[in-house]
């Protein structure tokens, strides 16, 4: 049987290979499986929990849809809108919130990163965004979320919200139980300046991470300067403990390269550093090069992305729309 796929991205800017590895990629591969019905979001919703200028989150929502759109997820086969445009993820996320808990909200890990000391600080926002999150899912049904590693936590926490709701209102499978799609490898693309650090697009170095927007010579230049250590290139894979930034490096190499990491560790065992960052930055650019050229392309003349986003949200209500109405009926509304 075919999965229900639903997954969202923040249009927070600088959208990176991370992504692409960690979640994008796997979209289009989702996608591409006739059975699969596919629906994947611009979550702008989720991006206001931090302060937004108004134009750059404008340019930035169509930013995310042209990285979509230039990855190869195609508007025929899956539905992509922004969220704001379907008012449901903002009832349905109310509804939610009175019934999660918060000590559940309490344990959530990125709250604590996000929010830093200063945690009096951060918006409520921020702090109930685990439960909007869980209103995307459970909206459209879905039965499996494609996610990088560090969404992990908050897909449980949608697991645990849609079967207690289930319970309260004695609607047993009324809210389908998501199964989150994680790889098993690749899932958590590391910095390539700190091999123990996430590559995230807050952070200040833009030399930590590739965006999805930079050209070959902006990509050959990172990988070139991409930290490494002074040990030769592993011959196995337990060769690779405590060597971060190596391990992130040859992981890349793998999953551009749909191979395991053991046959890239075979591939470069006895090359020096220089050799194998040649490659790596090779491959880096043939898959992402084209990618930043069609969304530069995308974003010259916006029709296309209004006329998708505007198309999208009308499907994406439909569904949407009429799971909230039977939420309310249940709840008695
Ligand atoms: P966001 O916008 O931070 O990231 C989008 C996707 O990219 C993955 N990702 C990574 N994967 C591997 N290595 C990395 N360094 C890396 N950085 C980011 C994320 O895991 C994510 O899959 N809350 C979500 C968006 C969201 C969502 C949803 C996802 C909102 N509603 C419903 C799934 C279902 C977020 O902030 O992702």
């Amino acid at each position: 049987m075919g999965k229900k796929i639903f997954s969202g991205v923040q249009p927070s800017g600088n959208l990176h290979l991370g992504n692409y590895i960690g979640a994008i990629k796997n979209f289009v591969e989702l996608q591409n499986n006739k059975e699969n019905s596919c629906v994947y979001c611009v979550v702008d919703l989720h991006a206001i929990t931090v302060k937004q200028d108004p134009n750059i989150l404008k340019n930035n929502i169509k930013e995310t849809t042209a990285v979509f759109l230039a990855s190869g997820i195609d508007p025929n086969k899956s539905i992509i809108f922004n969220q704001s445009e379907v008012s449901a993820h903002a009832e349905a996320s109310w509804i939610l919130s009175c019934v999660a808990r918060m000590g559940w909200l309490n344990r959530m890990t990125q709250f604590k990163e996000k929010a830093g000391k200063d945690k009096e600080k951060a918006s409520i926002g921020l702090y109930v965004y685990p439960i909007l999150m869980a209103a995307d899912i459970l909206l459209y049904d879905a039965t499996h979320v494609p996610v990088g590693e560090d969404q992990k936590q908050h897909l449980e926490l949608s697991r645990d919200i849609a079967q207690k709701f289930n319970s309260d209102y004695s609607c047993p499978n009324f809210l389908k139980v998501p199964e989150p799609l994680i790889q098993k490898s690749f899932s958590r693309i590391m910095s390539l300046k700190d091999g123990k650090k996430k590559m995230s697009k807050s952070d200040p170095s833009d030399l930590s991470r590739i965006n999805l927007t930079d050209n070959k010579d902006e990509i050959i230049n990172k990988i070139k300067k991409a930290k490494t250590d002074n040990f030769s290139m592993p011959d196995k894979s337990n060769g690779l403990d405590k060597r971060p930034e190596v391990e992130n490096l040859l992981g890349i190499y793998a999953s551009l390269n749909n191979q395991s990491l053991e046959n890239s560790i075979k591939e470069f065992s006895g090359n020096n550093f220089s050799d194998f960052k040649n490659k790596l930055a090779e491959l880096v650019a043939e898959k992402i090069s084209p990618i930043s050229k069609e969304i530069n392309k995308l974003l010259k003349e916006t029709t296309l992305i209004d006329k998708i986003l505007l198309e999208g949200s009308e499907k994406a209500q439909d569904i949407a729309s009429k799971k909230v109405k039977e939420m309310k009926k249940i709840i008695g509304f």
